[in-house]
């Protein structure tokens, strides 16, 4: 059908005869001469028809936006030279131009952006936008280049089910009901954890798969119900061997797919020192901001919010300082409060240092003058700055903190140029769940505590830390795993500190508690969002961008209509019925 693609007919071609195959990008006449940029996916090239050439000039006036077309005609070099686009220094005059197909007046021009409802409804216009398709060929290069890396380091890419049995990664499930067992559902994966685990044990040494999960859960820009892991497993591995690898390879896929060199090695810190200073698991370290600690110095005044917090072992108190902040007016301050308060704050003080070193603080007043004035001295507030306090539950003060620490950095540019990869490593093995009254697993129940001794673990589970790890990179959890738990009873030890008894365990899990027990060796791995990472390498804050067919927050395809209601006979054949929805 034709001879070469629109966006590489080069200068070389000049003189010669080519056909292409395109959508009419824009058609214009201009003093008697027709005008068509014809594009395909490797881009543009301009269609001449001049009114000498007879019936080709007749069907080049009728062309519309978007028209198909195929296009046969001569390379000849161009007056006027157009920079802009790879194909600007030649032109094609046209010969002869069949409409392929034509097209009704589109919902918008491909130059525009719409609202994303428009976007996702008519997603197949919206990803002939080049600014789309440069998206999609960055996720399409980071796979390729990631296959690359791991198939010539000898791992092994295995398949997993979909139709399965729950994997818990601490989300709700999604079920599919088994029309040959009554009653009975599968669940699809929330992650290939188990079955990667069970390869380590079958011998396979190194897997890797680029494995689609599902995750019944709120919504994000970062977060979708379907997405895609670099899922990887090594057998007789430390976290050193692991993380060693796997950094090499996400240096390797941003030097070749964008050209970025990540610095070498990647800095490590702990979960606390993280909590610490950015009062984040995942901190954006391009943002120089810190938070600091001031219980001491403040576990004396007279407010009570404070000196709680300040007097309580398991309490907090921070604060931030934001140079250049005292421009903040009274009202965005209230932004500031209501931002902290969608992550549990109940407020947020301040303390305004005006250019003549004036404070003006609704907090002031609870401290002596010279105890408030050595509060601002700890945190280095200066004239012109702004302090923000948090005080309450360690882990909610650095939470809420940690977002005014995002929130500020973004309003006052603080953002500096670049890339900033870390590891954050030592997480709790546990967290207590005040809602459920139990303990749940801060990564998955499969990862191994530091401690090897269950007494020991037991004793302590408070305070136990995990072999676990995540990669970090500008603020963003791009990757999470860990040493594994590779004994039996210990993964017993651990079900049973989660509350899953037993019997529970057994029904859930007993196939992996039996795996365990015929010598299952030492292993690890990780798992990478390629959805995360692919969206940073293209540069847009929102992963739909590099999913070619997303779902909208609220959990819908907007182009398939899906979900969708199924008809009564079709749900009797998998046992089904529907529940009266709860008005
Ligand atoms: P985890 O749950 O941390 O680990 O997931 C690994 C990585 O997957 C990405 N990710 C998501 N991306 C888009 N939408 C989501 N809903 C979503 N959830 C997670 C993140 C995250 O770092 N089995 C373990 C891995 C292991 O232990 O080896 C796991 O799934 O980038
Ligand atoms: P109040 O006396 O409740 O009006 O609070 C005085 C100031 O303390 C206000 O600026 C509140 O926003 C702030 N504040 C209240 N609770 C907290 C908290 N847990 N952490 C930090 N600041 C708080």
């Amino acid at each position: 059908m034709r001879t070469h693609f629109c966006g590489l007919v080069t200068e070389a071609l000049i003189g010669q005869s080519v056909t292409l195959c395109g959508w009419a990008d824009v058609a214009r006449n201009l003093g008697g001469v027709c005008f068509i940029d014809l594009r395909d996916h490797e881009g543009i090239v301009q269609i001449v028809a001049e009114p000498d050439a007879g019936e080709v000039f007749n069907v080049a006036a009728q062309v519309g936006y978007e028209y198909c077309l195929r296009v046969t005609g001569t390379v000849r070099a161009r007056h006027a030279v157009n920079d802009k686009i790879k194909t600007g220094k030649i032109e094609v005059v046209a010969s002869q131009i069949e409409i392929l197909n034509k097209a009704d007046t589109l919902p918008f021009y491909l130059h525009e952006t719409p609202g994303e409802e428009t976007r996702l409804t008519y997603r197949y216009i919206d990803l002939r936008r080049p600014e789309m398709q440069r998206m999609q060929r960055t996720r399409i290069k980071l796979v390729q280049e990631l296959r690359r890396y791991l198939d010539a380091r000898g791992f092994q890419d295995i398949e997993t089910p979909i139709l399965t049995k729950a994997t818990p990664e601490g989300a709700r499930d999604f079920l599919v009901p088994a029309r040959m067992h009554a009653g009975e559902f599968y669940a699809l994966p929330q992650s290939p954890q188990l079955f990667k685990q069970i390869l380590m044990i079958a011998g396979f040494d190194r897997y890797y798969q680029i494995a689609r999960c599902f995750r019944d859960e709120a919504l994000r820009a970062d977060r979708q119900l379907e997405f895609t892991q670099l899922d990887m497993e090594f057998a007789w591995v430390d976290e050193a061997i692991v993380q060693d690898f796997v950094e090499g390879m996400i240096r390797h896929v941003f030097k070749e797919v964008v050209n970025v060199a990540l610095d070498e090695p990647f800095p490590r810190m702990t979960w606390h020192e993280a909590m610490r200073r950015f009062g984040s698991d995942k901190p954006d370290l391009r943002i120089a901001l810190e938070l600091v600690d001031v219980a001491e110095l403040v576990k004396n005044c007279e407010f009570k919010v404070f000196t709680d917090a300040a007097n309580d072992a398991g309490g907090r108190v921070a604060a931030l300082r934001i140079p250049g902040g005292a421009s903040l007016s009274r009202k965005q301050i209230d932004e500031y409060a209501a931002h902290a308060a969608k992550f549990g704050a109940k407020g947020l003080a301040y303390a305004k240092i005006d250019e003549s070193g004036a404070v003006n603080s609704p907090v002031s007043k609870f401290f002596a003058e010279d105890a408030f004035a050595a509060l601002l001295k700890h945190v280095g507030a200066e004239k012109n700055d702004i302090v923000f306090f948090g005080a309450g539950a360690y882990n909610k003060v650095s939470d809420f903190m940690g977002a005014v620490r995002l929130k500020a950095g973004k309003d006052f540019n603080l953002v500096a140029e670049g890339w900033r990869p870390l590891w954050v490593t030592d997480f709790p093995m546990f967290e207590w769940d005040d809602e459920e009254n139990r303990y749940v697993a801060l990564h998955h129940p499969f990862t191994a505590p530091k401690v090897d001794d269950i007494a020991n673990l037991r004793e302590n589970a408070r305070t136990a830390v995990s072999r676990g790890y995540d990669m970090v990179l500008n603020g963003n959890e791009i990757g999470g795993g860990s040493i594994r738990i590779h004994r039996s009873d210990m993964q017993s030890a651990v079900f049973e500190l989660l509350g899953i008894g037993e019997e529970e365990a057994r029904a859930k899990f007993g196939f992996l508690l039996d795996a365990l027990r015929f010598g299952a060796p030492p292993h690890g791995g990780i798992a990478f969002g390629i959805d995360r990472i692919a969206a940073l390498m293209a540069g847009t804050d929102s992963i739909r961008d590099v999913i070619p067919f997303p779902k909208t927050t609220t959990a819908q395809c907007l182009m398939t209509g899906a979900p969708s209601p199924i008809p009564d006979a079709q749900l009797a054949e998998v046992h089904v019925k529907v529940r009266e929805q709860a008005q």
